[in-house]
């Protein structure tokens, strides 16, 4: 760990199923790090708009509804959850087909996206105040481009799509993955985009463990 602080910051982008969730929570196993998933952030986020019955069709009307939701965080085991108004949703809510349809189209939105920009760079904040943590790392699209450009490491996942596709079937999911990607890189505010300096890491040809250790190496080196 070269940070002389002793807290680190690590970023991972990637697109879908490249396989940044299981990644960074490994990672945080093994170095005691803080995880936070963002791509959790927008899926909790379209949930709940999705029950306080807006459409991405009609941005404007957004603004009104974020106003009614009060972020915060829940701690379980080294993962940061968001709750909103006090309450974390299912995994199975948050993963369902209806939010995997919609999640792109509310993450293109300014409103969305500024609603949750203070909120991510908070958590570094939050794994500071619980000392058991040595940093922090977060997972996404815009981690290393926008959120913490500064980050200690910022690594940028990829797969080729036949890898990633196998990947959302064996967790049984119902997911356009090629669509997302489309959407999420195409999108003016904060597209996904692999970011200058970051470390490129290949997951198609390694598995899990592979990965980790390769990351790990270069975050302990
Ligand atoms: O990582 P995921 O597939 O669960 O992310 C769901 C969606 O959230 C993804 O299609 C785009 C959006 N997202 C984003 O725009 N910015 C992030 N930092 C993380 C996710």
């Amino acid at each position: 760990m070269p940070n002389s602080s002793g807290f680190n910051i690590i970023a991972v982008d990637g697109g879908a199923a490249t396989g940044k969730s299981s990644t960074s929570r490994a990672i945080a196993e093994r170095l005691n790090l803080m995880h936070v998933d963002t791509g959790a952030h927008y899926r909790t986020l379209t949930y709940a708009l999705l029950d306080a019955g807006a459409d991405s069709e009609t941005p404007e009307a957004i603004p009104a509804l974020l106003a009614s939701l009060a972020l915060d965080t829940t701690i379980k085991g080294r993962s940061a959850l968001l709750s909103i108004n006090g309450h974390v949703p299912a995994d199975a809510d948050i993963r369902s087909p209806q939010v995997n349809a919609n999640v792109s189209k509310f993450a293109a939105i300014e409103s969305v996206r500024e609603f949750l920009f203070n909120y991510q760079r908070s958590q570094a904040q939050v794994a500071r105040d619980h000392a058991e943590f040595t940093g922090l790392i977060m997972e996404g699209r815009d981690i290393g481009s926008v959120i913490f450009p500064n980050a200690d490491f910022r690594f940028f996942l990829f797969a080729d799509e036949a890898t990633r596709a196998a990947r959302r079937a064996k967790d049984g999911q119902t997911d356009s993955i090629a669509e997302r990607d489309k959407l999420d890189s195409q999108r003016k505010a904060a597209p996904l985009v692999c970011p200058e300096g970051a470390i490129r890491v290949d997951t198609g040809p390694l598995p899990l463990e592979g990965v980790v250790e390769h990351i790990c190496g270069i975050i302990t080196a």
